[in-house]
This record gives C-alpha cells, structure tokens and sequence, in this order.
C-alpha cells in the first residue's frame, strides 16, 4: 500500500534552501533565550543550526546532504546524551511552533510540520521528569 506522506512535497513548494535556514535562525533564537534549553545545547550553536537545517530539507523532499554528511539520522540515538523530558520537549515544540509561523513559506505547511515536530519532539523523551 502506498502511504502519503505530506512532508515529502514540501520542499519543492518552499523551492529554496533558504527559508529552511530561516526557520532554523528563528527556532535557535528562541532555544538561545530558553532557561530550560539553553544549557543542553553546546556553547557553539552553529553545526546544530546547520544540521537541523539539512535535516529538514532532506525529511522534506530536498537535497540528502544531511545523510551523506551525517549517515543515517538515528535521532534517538543522537539525543541520548541530552536530557529530554516532557519539560524541554515542551519547550522545544513552543520555539519551533513559533518559528514554523513566523517563515511564510512554511505557513501552508503547518499543520503537516506541527503535528511532525510534535510527536517526534515525543519520541525524543528518554528521561522521566
Ligand atoms: C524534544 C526536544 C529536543 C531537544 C531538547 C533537542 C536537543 C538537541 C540538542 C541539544 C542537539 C545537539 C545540538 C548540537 O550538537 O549543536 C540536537 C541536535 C539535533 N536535533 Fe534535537 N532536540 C529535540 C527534538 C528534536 C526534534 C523533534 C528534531 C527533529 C524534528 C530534532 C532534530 C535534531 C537534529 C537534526 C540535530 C542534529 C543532529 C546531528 O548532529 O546530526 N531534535 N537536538
């Protein structure tokens, strides 16, 4: 059975790379000013930037540079070492529910993006509060 996956055509309706980086400077502007989030993320908050930003353009339907540069996502495992309970996912899902609508270019797109975002901001969970 094929199953329609709405992310997949969102790249070629945001048509550029650069919208992605946007959402990502709006995101992380909110992660920089977070009491809860700031003091997970590492000090140099530039290779997360350009991370997210490659992994969304590739979830979305663009370019596979994440996965050539990075490997496989495994994003369970990458989150491990940091502390993720209902707190920070919350916190999380707030800045990046704020930047999706902030990006016009991704407007049109939110409703797919938010119910994404929130239900893998979910399965990052891997401590009880
Ligand atoms: C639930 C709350 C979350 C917290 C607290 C969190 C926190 C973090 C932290 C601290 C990093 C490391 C940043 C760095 O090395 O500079 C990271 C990396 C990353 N996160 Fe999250 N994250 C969360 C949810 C998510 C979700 C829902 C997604 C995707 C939809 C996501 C995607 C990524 C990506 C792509 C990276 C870069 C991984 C790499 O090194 O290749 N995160 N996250």
């Amino acid at each position: 059975m094929q199953v329609f996956d709405p992310l997949s055509v969102i790249y070629k309706s945001v048509g550029s790379e650069e919208p992605y980086y946007r959402l990502v400077d709006t995101f992380y502007a909110g992660v920089e000013a977070d009491a809860v989030l700031r003091p997970i993320y590492p000090e140099d908050l530039g290779p997360g930037k350009k991370h997210l930003a490659q992994f969304l353009i590739q979830r979305t339907g663009g370019a596979t540079t994440y996965s050539d540069e990075r490997g496989h996502p495994r994003m369970r495992g990458r989150h491990m070492p940091f502390k993720i309970g209902v707190k920070e996912r919350d916190a999380w899902v707030k800045h990046m529910t704020a930047a999706v609508h902030a990006v016009p270019e991704f407007e049109k797109h939110s409703e797919a993006l938010l119910e994404f975002f929130g239900s893998f901001a979910t399965f990052m969970i891997n401590q009880a509060e």
